[in-house]
């Protein structure tokens, strides 16, 4: 059986399909891939659940967020880092359980931002705390056994981009942040936020 990995292309993404490959077959989709997924048109999801057989798990590494002070961050802003990060994990758990095999599971990713916010990062905080509330509200409701947790990472060594933003915050490798997501999807807990490195 397939593991399924959304957002395999990026940093965490590739680590990730590193890390499962050694024990699992695995699918990984992003916007750029064929199969294509792109979380925020939700029925390209549905093709691929409907043109696959039932996976073992579902991991979700995407999802855009805006960095910009309060007194800058828009309605519209929030609504596309909600659409993006939040509802397009919520939907890959609502559209996927039906595709995902009596015992499986969900993975999504959330973020360190949601307990240690840094400068610009109302939105950014506020989505990771919804992607980890989603998680404990929902995974008690899921059928068959299917378990659900977020891993949730500090800021990783390779995301350079990230290193101004986040000064002074210990940094680890996509390869840890990937081992957590291996212990989700291997192990038996559900509801849990995993923090990765921190
Ligand atoms: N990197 C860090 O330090 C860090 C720390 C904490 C939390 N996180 C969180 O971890 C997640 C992944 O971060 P990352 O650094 O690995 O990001 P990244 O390198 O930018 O990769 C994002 C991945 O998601 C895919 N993607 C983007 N939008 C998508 C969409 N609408 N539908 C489907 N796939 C989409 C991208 O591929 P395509 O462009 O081909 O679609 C790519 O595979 C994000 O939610 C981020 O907030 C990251």
């Amino acid at each position: 059986m397939t593991v399924l990995v959304i957002g395999a292309t990026g940093e965490l993404g590739r680590a990730t399909v590193s890390a499962l490959s050694a024990h699992y077959d695995v699918l990984g989709v992003s916007r750029s891939t064929d199969p294509s997924v792109n979380l925020t048109e939700p029925e390209t999801l549905d093709a691929l659940f409907a043109n696959h057989d039932p996976f073992e798990a579902v991991v979700v590494l995407s999802g855009a967020v805006p960095f910009a002070p309060l007194a800058e961050l828009s309605r519209e802003d929030f609504q596309t880092g909600f659409t993006s990060k939040f509802l397009g994990q919520v939907e890959a758990v609502q559209r996927g359980v039906a595709h995902v095999v009596d015992g499986g599971s969900f993975t999504l990713v959330s973020g360190i931002l949601s307990d240690h916010p840094v400068p610009g990062s109302a939105a950014a905080s506020s989505i990771n705390s919804a992607v980890n509330g989603f998680v404990v509200g929902a995974a008690p409701q899921l059928p068959r056994g299917i378990r659900l947790n977020a891993v949730s990472p500090t800021v990783v060594t390779e995301s350079v981009r990230y290193h101004e933003a986040f000064r002074g915050f210990e940094q680890i490798p996509a390869a840890q942040v990937a081992q957590w997501v291996l212990r989700s999807v291997a192990g038996e807990q559900t509801g849990q936020i995993f923090r990765a490195g921190w």
